[in-house]
């Protein structure tokens, strides 16, 4: 079984949310025409709530794009991606980072084989390194404990295990991880001059040992602790997660030091395999795990629950309903925690490089809207920045809040203006301000006659702007694994009703084969065949 190829245009669904979308009511109205809405499009489920009221949809469009999802054959695509059935069909590969936080009696076979055994095999590898590395048992070479650990890797292999370190920093222990992912050689060594080269671990991070950036990176590493240390203390300080065992090999690092990972698990997709290794070095295998389970649970959640009360399919639906009918290019991530500080550039990553696609599964030029611009910032430092064109510019932004019941150090005099924020945003963004209230207000300050009028239509709100709000307990190894689950599975389902292959990338090709052949000609003299602004660009650069 592979994915369905249904062009979505071609449903009843897609004819029928067309013409939903040209009746259109304002967010004020729902909400004052029925005093149930709140309860009727919300979805409690474990320690989340999802309160998706304050968007643009009533009944009769929440049932048009539950429609689409059954026409677009989300039942049989969810079971072939949990069963491991190749959907990666331009890599011919299986997707199945699912599996890679399944429980250990599961049974999910590639090419015939069950995979979990061999994962258990290496989360086992995990924790035993961590728990060795956090209690200074295993020694750098000069026989000290290690103090820091360096992740080298991008992309998939640098933006999840960054996030995640960052958002569980409350259950972190006395490792300091860095991370080093861009070519940029000033950050490279401004990483390394703060370190101690007999105290540092090195994690070099790489699903295909071939990236640009990470072998320069990790180079560079290696001759910083060869120089200090001589070439005998690679062994000790360098370790590896990888599918490609012989290029880590010639890298000079032993085998016994490697982590695998399997090609069925995307880059952006990979922080719930070895690629989660300085995760555990940061917060513990115990919190790793825990990560993994709550993704887990989230897994099942999405597998079993009927699409009406499915939190991934409710959300991708509402961003399809927003992008291809409403004509909303971008959907804001806004998380009320400093801890996710990191998330919205992780699910940049995640949600853009797989649903950025312009061909659909047939083969064809799309005709319609795909893949969406995520952007956004934790609040209250984005009400300060981005918000006012939220409030009262002229694009349609869908947004997530996200927030948390509990703050983990306890402070609730914080934690409540945190909060009185978030729950003032969204309602500010749905309510407004209306002329009315306007014109009340500035009476109210003394205002009146001519500078009264001159200031009333700066002053106007015209709210009706739409978020989806999810109030989670607690920020936990647990239900952050839920939340990162969730997401993969939204990317997954508007994949499937687009109609597009969301886990190949080949559009960071060309870049970089462009970029290759720029490097050798910086070397030579011979003449340089580019467009005259890049060859311009090129000839003042090498001057
Ligand atoms: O940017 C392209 C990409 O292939 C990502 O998908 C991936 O996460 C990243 O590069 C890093 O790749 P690797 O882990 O193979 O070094």
């Amino acid at each position: 079984m592979s994915l369905p190829k249904i062009n979505p245009t071609t449903t009843k669904s897609w004819s029928k949310l067309a013409q939903l979308a040209k009746d259109p009511k304002t967010l004020q109205n729902y909400f004052a025409d029925d005093a149930g809405r709140a309860a009727q499009f919300a979805i409690a489920w474990d320690s989340f709530f999802v309160d998706y009221s304050k968007n643009h949809i009533d009944k009769d469009i929440q049932a048009a794009l539950l429609g689409l999802a059954k026409e677009a054959g989300l039942e049989d695509a969810r079971k072939a991606y949990f069963s491991g059935e190749t959907i990666n069909q331009t890599e011919g590969r299986a997707v199945l980072h699912t599996a890679l936080r399944a429980k250990e009696n599961a049974d999910i076979r590639v090419d015939g084989e069950n995979v979990v055994p061999a994962i258990y095999a290496v989360r086992s590898k995990i924790s035993a390194f961590a728990n060795a590395v956090i209690a200074g048992e295993r020694k750098s070479s000069t026989g000290q404990a290690f103090t820091d650990v360096v992740n080298i890797g991008i992309g998939g292999s640098d933006l999840g295990p960054a996030m995640v370190t960052e958002a569980l920093a409350y259950y972190k222990n006395h490792l300091n991880v860095h991370f080093m992912s861009n070519v940029d050689g000033d950050h490279v060594l401004e990483v390394l001059k703060k370190l101690t080269p007999a105290t540092t671990l090195f994690v070099v991070v790489s699903k295909t040992f071939t990236t640009q950036e990470t072998l320069s990176n990790a180079t560079t590493a290696k001759q910083w602790l060869v120089d200090a240390l001589g070439a005998a203390a690679v062994g000790d300080h360098f370790v590896a997660v990888s599918t490609n065992l012989a290029a880590i090999d010639a890298f000079g690092i032993q085998s016994k030091n490697v982590f695998p990972m399997n090609d069925w698990v995307g880059g952006r997709f990979s922080l719930w395999s070895a690629v989660g290794l300085s995760v555990a070095l940061a917060v513990g295998p115990d919190n790793f795990e825990a990560l993994l389970d709550g993704a887990n649970d989230m897994d099942e959640h999405f597998a079993t629950t009927p699409f009406e009360e499915n939190i991934p399919v409710m959300l991708a639906l509402l961003t399809v309903w927003y992008n291809n009918f409403l004509g909303a290019q971008s959907e804001a991530v806004i998380p009320y925690t400093q801890y996710l500080n990191w998330l919205p550039a992780y699910l940049q990553q995640g949600i853009m490089e797989s649903n950025g696609k312009s061909v659909d599964r047939n083969g064809n030029v799309v005709s319609y809207q795909t893949g969406n611009i995520i952007w956004g910032e934790p609040g209250t430092n984005s009400q300060h920045a981005f918000f006012q064109l939220m409030h009262q510019g002229t694009k349609l932004i869908p947004a997530h809040f996200i927030g948390f019941v509990d703050a983990l150090h306890g402070n609730k005099d914080h934690h409540d203006k945190l909060m009185a924020n978030f729950f003032a945003q969204t309602e500010a963004l749905m309510s407004g301000k209306t002329e009315a209230q306007v014109r009340e207000e500035l009476s109210a300050k003394g205002l009146s006659g001519d500078a009264l009028e001159k200031l009333v239509p700066f002053k106007i709100f015209t709210g009706n702007k739409p978020t989806t709000t999810l109030l989670i307990d607690k920020l936990t190894p647990k239900t952050l694994g839920a939340l990162v689950a969730m997401y993969e599975h939204k990317i997954f389902v508007e994949g499937v009703v687009w109609n597009i292959f969301s886990y190949d990338q080949w559009g960071v090709e060309l870049g970089k084969q462009l970029a290759t052949v720029i490097l050798d000609e910086m070397d030579t003299s011979s003449p340089v065949k580019h467009d005259s602004s890049t060859a311009q660009l090129l000839a003042r650069f090498k001057s």
